[in-house]
């Protein structure tokens, strides 16, 4: 089992995944993990749908209709490359999860924030499957918005797919891509300081290295 921080820096998009995915009380201990996220005003917004293996096709079928409504819409040609794509799309890993934001309207929390809460949970589910062992992807696109796949996970008006998860045990190291972090701390960290007591800070993105670091010293 890794600490926190080790998942974190080990988390990353794996699109492809291999048999076994956890197990189903793996699975509960990882929505447990994911329930736990920061949640203002207790609205406990977040669902998660499993579609199971027995399902997965039936699932992709949705996700074709879906994008074959799509093509027909927008009066594009329909793709039978990405047709199959779609149906075979939950092949790529063992278990699929679609975390939901179910928004509780009775409350004062915005709409917003409940969906922040759900995105929190998304990322405490991947931490906690990475911590286990897991490889994981988070995904959108079209789909995620699409009414065919709305109505098919039978989803209130309110509703809203925070992403589609995919769980599974790693690919081989050959196959496996591992994290890519680049972050310049220094851009997208500024120390702020009251107005009338220092200059406003220039965008960090246009700070020269020094400054920057110098800034960046007292944190
Ligand atoms: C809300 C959200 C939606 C995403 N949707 C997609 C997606 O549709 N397709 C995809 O390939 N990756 C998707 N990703 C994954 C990001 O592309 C990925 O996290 C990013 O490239 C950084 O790579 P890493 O996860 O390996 O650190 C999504 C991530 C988030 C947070």
């Amino acid at each position: 089992m890794l600490t926190t921080v080790e998942a974190i820096n080990a988390r990353c998009s794996t699109p492809r995944l291999a048999e076994p995915g956890p197990t189903g009380a793996e699975l509960r201990s990882l929505f447990r993990a994911a329930a736990a996220a920061p949640d203002h005003g207790k609205c406990k917004p977040w669902r998660f749908v499993v579609v199971p293996p027995a399902y997965a096709d039936d699932f992709g079928e949705v996700l074709e209709q879906a994008y074959v409504r799509r093509c027909a819409l927008a009066g594009d040609d329909v793709d039978a490359e990405r047709c199959a794509r779609e149906r075979t799309r939950l092949r790529r890993a063992p278990t699929f999860v679609v975390v939901v934001c179910q928004p509780r309207t009775d409350l004062k929390i915005p709409l917003h924030e409940q969906q922040a809460a759900v995105a929190a949970a998304t990322q405490n589910l991947l931490l906690a499957a990475t911590s286990m062992g897991y490889g994981s992807m988070w995904a959108t696109g079209a789909a995620a918005t699409d009414p065919t796949v709305r109505e098919a996970l039978q989803l209130g008006p309110k509703d809203t797919i925070v992403g589609f998860v995919y769980l599974g045990s790693l690919p081989t190291s050959r196959e496996r891509r591992g994290p890519r972090r680049d972050t310049d701390v220094s851009a997208v960290v500024r120390t702020w300081a009251p107005a009338a007591k220092g200059r406003p800070d220039p965008a960090p993105a246009t700070a020269s290295k020094a400054r920057s670091d110098r800034r960046m010293s007292g944190i």
